[in-house]
């Protein structure tokens, strides 16, 4: 992490600042391998790899370490060359495509394949994500000056409250263990005026009876992730000939998704090696995760109501669910 981004943490324990306190590999700008620690509490915290850690290795967001470094470029746009996460970004946000100034949170990176798109803004982001899917951000965009990747949780974040211009968090709520106190973290760290994105998977009553990864999830969320890694991959690409037959059929994409398997093959323009990887990795993902509870349309608006945020706006999007809103200069409830 360079040095000149420090001043962006903070200890998730008492708010206190943090200096650095030891470097073992680094420059004099930059810390490989050294440990932060904190001004107030004295609690440390180690920077392995270029990256600030603020958690346990292990937890429970092991599935989405494993799966963002087997699958470390697959939805970048610029691996892809296509729009798909560049639309869905500035679709979900509405945020103007020039940042410079401002500074984003960016709240369950995974591989960080929108943390390059908001990087593309010019604005200074800050990006963090649970799991070791931090190691396959840093290779991306940790070269980046404007760019920070620290691996901490949601629930305790280790920077400033009040502090953020923006703040997004797209495909991560209904993966955590307490949806609604996760999305009530979010906004203390937007500064007055601020901009909230996020999304998180719509509920239906007909989808624990239709979508049919529900069905097995109770068994397969408890695989290593390697060996049900392996099981995707063979099982996609086995069925691969029948799932392009069944394509043909009327609704064939939704039969091939109640077989387990994601395709997209009339929703984003991919070749057919693509389609295939994209279906590995979101059948893994879909099973995988250990946490999976998508909400209903009114809870998230009711969620919204209650954190005080104003100019919401909740709909159906991209995602499932998406919702953004803005913190007035004085928040109702903190
Ligand atoms: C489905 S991935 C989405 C990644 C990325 N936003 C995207 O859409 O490509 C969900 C991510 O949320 C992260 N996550 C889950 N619980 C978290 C928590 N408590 N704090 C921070 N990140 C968390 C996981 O580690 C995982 O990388």
């Amino acid at each position: 992490m360079r040095l000149e981004h420090l001043h962006y943490l903070v200890c998730p324990g008492c708010s206190g600042d943090l200096s650095v306190s030891q470097t073992e590999a680094g420059s004099p700008e930059s810390i490989e391998t050294g440990q932060l620690k904190c001004n107030s509490c004295g609690n440390l915290y180690p920077v392995l790899r270029h990256i600030p850690r603020f958690v346990p290795e292990k937890n429970y967001a092991a599935s989405f370490g494993f799966e963002w470094n087997r699958h470390p470029n697959t939805q970048y746009d610029s691996y892809s060359k296509t729009q798909i996460s560049e639309t869905r970004f500035f679709e979900a946000t509405r945020w103007a495509r020039r940042l410079e100034g401002q500074v984003i949170l960016e709240v369950g990176s995974g591989g960080g394949r929108f943390t390059e798109q908001a990087a593309g803004t010019g604005a200074m982001v800050v990006s963090l994500d649970y799991s070791q899917a931090v190691e396959a951000n840093y290779r991306f965009n940790g070269h980046k000056a404007n760019v920070l990747i620290v691996q901490g949780d949601l629930y305790a974040m280790p920077f400033r409250k009040k502090f953020f211009d923006k703040l997004f968090c797209f495909g991560v709520l209904q993966h955590t263990p307490d949806v609604q106190k996760a999305f009530l973290c979010l906004p203390l760290f937007l500064k007055p005026g601020g901009q909230l994105a996020i999304d998180v998977y719509k509920r239906k009553w007909w989808r624990y009876l239709l979508v049919t990864r529900y069905w097995i999830r109770w068994l397969t969320r408890h695989i290593p992730p390697e060996t049900l890694y392996k099981m995707c991959d063979k099982y996609v690409r086995g069925m691969w000939p029948l799932v392009n037959f069944i394509h043909r059929l009327p609704g064939g994409m939704y039969i091939n998704w109640a077989l387990l398997i994601r395709e997209y093959r009339d929703l984003y323009p991919l070749t057919e090696e693509q389609l295939k990887e994209w279906a590995v990795l979101d059948t893994f993902d879909g099973l995988s995760a250990y946490y999976d509870k998508p909400q209903k349309l009114s809870t998230v608006q009711q969620w919204f109501e209650e954190s005080g945020l104003i100019n919401t706006e909740v709909h159906y999007g991209h995602n499932g669910i998406e919702g953004r809103g803005e913190k007035p200069a004085e928040m109702k409830k903190k």
